[in-house]
């Protein structure tokens, strides 16, 4: 049920309980990924303008806490290592302005580390292949500013992101995997969020010697098919409003970030129904507890509470933080740390 706006003192509140609830099934089923469920609301915080809601001391203490002697980060304290949770972990020492706690080189070569000779990503050292990873590796370098050679092959990277675009214009977990707007937003989001420099080769005609000094490219959204992308993104709103990851699925709220940012990223969120959107979300809001389901009337949980936030917030619901589509971080985060906006 929904009164039809932001419940946000209901939300900051529920984010805050999340803490208190040791004794139940949900906390100890989600153990295995509490640096994630940190992350989801320490953001769902910042976005909704309540940055003080959490004790900032206490979050950087635990986030330290997971940190293994390698500088990777586990899901919870003496939990193994992975991808996941070291993007997590970076995430939130950025939003709370406290990346001078870890050794950032050291976690980059981690990160670096993982990549395989084609370029792909595994998670952790025993684990497959997956485009999420490779949006985690190349996000988390940013973020620590390391997002260049020799800790990572850039093109090597774009490459293998590249290997799995489909016939549909979507993206895939690997090559030849069907499109998932899951996987789509890490693909589109790893590809803009990639920045290099490149030379332009001797043997093109140049005007003048400049025209040969490296250039700093941007991004990689020149290998996007961005209007059959963004025409099968659009086309994953239903009658009610919300959004599915893929056709035949049901909507669901985390899509409403999934898809939308990517929609953002290739600056055609105008292809959707903004207001069914808006009201689907606020629909999937509980009203007695706080937070946001994956669909009106089912239990809310943090996860879809941060997507749903973060989806009106690129939706331009007043009252939110302008979240990055390609970080899913507040932009005033960004900009402290020096990242360019997007082009
Ligand atoms: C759907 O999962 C979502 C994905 C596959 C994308 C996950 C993205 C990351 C882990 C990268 C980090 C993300 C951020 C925002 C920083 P699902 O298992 O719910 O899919 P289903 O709906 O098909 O079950
Ligand atoms: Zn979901």
């Amino acid at each position: 049920m929904s009164d039809n706006r932001l419940l946000t003192d209901l939300h900051v509140s529920y984010i805050q309980g999340l803490d208190k609830k040791k004794e139940s099934f949900e906390y100890w089923a989600g153990e295995h990924l509490r640096l994630n469920g940190v992350y989801w609301g320490l953001t769902s915080l910042h976005l909704l303008k309540h940055e003080s809601a959490l004790d900032s001391n206490e979050v950087i203490e635990y986030v330290l806490a997971c940190r293994h002697s390698n500088g990777a980060f586990g899901g919870h304290t003496g939990h193994d290592a992975h991808l996941l949770y070291t993007l997590s972990a970076v995430q939130i020492l950025c939003t709370l302005d406290a990346l001078d706690r870890i050794d950032r080189d050291q976690t980059a070569k981690y990160v670096a580390s993982l990549q395989q000779p084609d370029g792909s990503f595994a998670g952790d050292e025993y684990s497959e292949i997956d485009t999420r990873f490779s949006y985690c590796a190349l996000s988390c370098l940013s973020l620590l500013g390391k997002l260049q050679a020799p800790f990572v092959d850039i093109s090597k990277a774009v490459t293998f992101i590249h290997s799995c675009k489909n016939f549909d214009g979507g993206y895939g977990s690997v090559p030849g995997a069907e499109s998932h707007s899951g996987q789509i937003f890490c693909c589109v989001g790893a590809l803009a969020i990639v920045v290099f420099i490149f030379i332009v080769p001797k043997h093109e005609k140049t005007t003048n010697d400049t025209a040969r000094a490296p250039q700093l490219s941007q991004n990689r959204l020149d290998l996007v098919e961005t209007d059959r992308l963004a025409w099968w993104l659009a086309e994953r709103q239903l009658k009610n409003g919300g959004l599915n990851g893929r056709p035949e699925k049901l909507e669901d709220v985390c899509y409403s970030w999934w898809v939308l940012s990517c929609l953002s990223i290739l600056d055609r969120i105008h292809w959707i129904n903004r207001e069914k959107l808006v009201q689907f979300i606020l629909n999937a809001q509980d009203t007695d507890t706080g937070g946001i389901a994956d669909r009106p009337g089912d239990v809310s949980d943090v996860f879809h509470t941060l997507f749903g936030i973060a989806g009106l917030s690129l939706l331009g619901y007043p009252g939110l933080e302008p979240v990055d589509p390609r970080y899913c971080m507040p932009v005033k985060v960004l900009q402290r740390l020096g990242i360019p906006d997007q082009p």
